[in-house]
C-alpha cells in the first residue's frame, strides 16, 4: 500500500476500501484545451473569504477585521491559544454563531462571490455546501446507514434504492464499509470514537460540500484513527476546500499548505504553512510555534 493511504483504521478492512477516496492532483499543469472544459474554469479561485470580519457577542470582542481567502482545493490549518477565536471563526463561515446571545458582526463572509448574510439565503442550503466535523463525533440517534444518507434524504439528493449506492460509495470512501456493512442497521453508537467519527465524515461529504469545517477533528481520537483521518484529509483536496482548526502543530504541518495563526481574536499572520513555522514574521507566532505560549 503507498505510504499517502490511510492505513486500516479498524483492522478489517480490505486494501480496495479506499479506492474511491480522490487521488491528489495538486501541481498538475492542466492542458489548455481540458484547462478550457474545466467546469470552475469560471468560478472564482477563492471559493471563500472573509472581508474585515468582525465579530461581538454581547459588549465582548471576539474576532477583530479578518481579512482571508480560501483558495479553492487547499487545505488551511488555523493554529491559535485556547481562547483565541478559531472556532468562533469557523462556525461563523456557515453561520452557527448567528443564534449566540448579543451576536453581531461587521465585514463580511462571501461564499462564490456572494455573502452569506444577503437576503434570500437559505441557510440550510448555505450548510450544505459549507459542512462541518466537530470535536466529538455526532452521529444521529438512526442506524449507522441512515446516518450517511440523513443530509442526502433532507436534501432530496438521493431516494429510495439511491440511497444504499450512496450509504456504500460514502462509507467506502472513509474505508468504513467492510467494518460495518454487516450491521448497516444498528445502532452507530457500539461504533469506536474513530468508527464514529469517520461515519460523521462520511454523512458530511454525502452531500457534496464545497467548504469542510473540521474543529479539532482528530482531538478525541487515538493515535490510530488520527494518522487515519489525516491521510483521509489529505486525499480530500483539492475535491473539497478544508479549513482545519488544530491544537496539534505537527497535524497543522502534516496536512495544511496554508496556516493562520490566531491570537486574541486577531490573525496575526498567515501564509505557505512551512514558511509560518520556519519563518514567523510576527513574534507572536514564533513563541507560539515553538511552544513558548499557547
Ligand atoms: N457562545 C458563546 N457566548 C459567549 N462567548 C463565547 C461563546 N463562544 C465562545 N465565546 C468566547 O469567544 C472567545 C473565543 O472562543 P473560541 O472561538 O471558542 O476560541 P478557540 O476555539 O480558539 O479556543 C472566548 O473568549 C470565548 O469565551
Ligand atoms: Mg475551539
Amino acid at each position: 500500500m503507498p505510504a499517502d493511504r490511510p492505513t486500516d483504521p479498524v483492522g478489517k478492512h480490505a486494501a480496495g476500501a479506499n479506492a474511491a477516496a480522490p487521488q491528489g492532483v495538486q501541481g498538475v499543469q492542466l492542458d489548455p484545451v481540458l484547462d478550457a472544459l474545466d467546469p470552475d474554469r469560471d468560478r472564482p479561485a477563492h471559493v471563500i473569504e472573509t472581508r474585515r470580519l468582525t465579530l461581538h457577542f454581547g459588549s465582548k470582542p471576539i474576532l477583530s477585521s479578518i481579512d482571508m481567502a480560501f483558495e479553492r482545493g487547499s487545505v488551511t490549518a488555523l493554529i491559535g491559544p485556547t481562547g483565541s477565536g478559531k472556532s468562533t471563526f469557523l462556525r461563523t463561515l456557515n453561520r452557527m454563531n448567528d443564534k449566540v446571545r448579543g451576536f453581531r458582526t461587521d465585514g463580511d463572509v462571501v461564499l462564490e462571490g456572494r455573502s452569506i448574510w444577503a437576503p434570500g439565503t437559505d441557510l440550510l442550503e448555505l450548510r450544505r455546501r459549507v459542512g462541518m466535523l466537530f470535536q466529538r463525533p455526532n452521529p444521529f440517534p438512526m442506524s449507522i446507514r441512515d446516518n450517511v444518507v440523513a443530509g442526502v434524504r433532507a436534501h432530496r439528493i438521493a431516494r429510495g434504492k439511491q440511497l444504499d449506492v450512496v450509504a456504500e460509495q460514502r462509507l467506502r470512501e472513509v474505508g468504513l464499509w467492510d467494518a460495518v456493512k454487516d450491521r448497516l442497521g444498528d445502532s452507530p453508537f457500539r461504533l469506536s470514537g474513530g468508527q464514529q467519527q469517520l461515519l460523521c465524515l462520511a454523512r458530511a461529504l454525502a452531500v457534496g460540500p464545497d467548504v469542510l469545517l473540521l474543529d479539532e477533528p482528530t482531538s478525541s481520537l487515538d493515535p490510530i484513527s488520527t494518522e487515519y483521518v489525516e491521510a483521509l484529509l489529505r486525499q480530500l483536496a483539492p475535491a473539497l476546500t478544508l479549513i482545519v482548526v488544530t491544537h496539534n502543530l505537527a497535524q497543522a504541518r502534516r496536512v495544511s499548505r496554508t496556516t493562520m495563526f490566531f491570537y486574541d481574536g486577531r490573525l496575526v499572520e498567515h501564509g505557505p504553512t512551512d514558511a509560518l513555522f520556519e519563518h514567523p514574521s510576527d513574534p507572536q507566532t514564533e513563541r507560539y510555534v515553538t511552544g513558548r505560549i499557547g
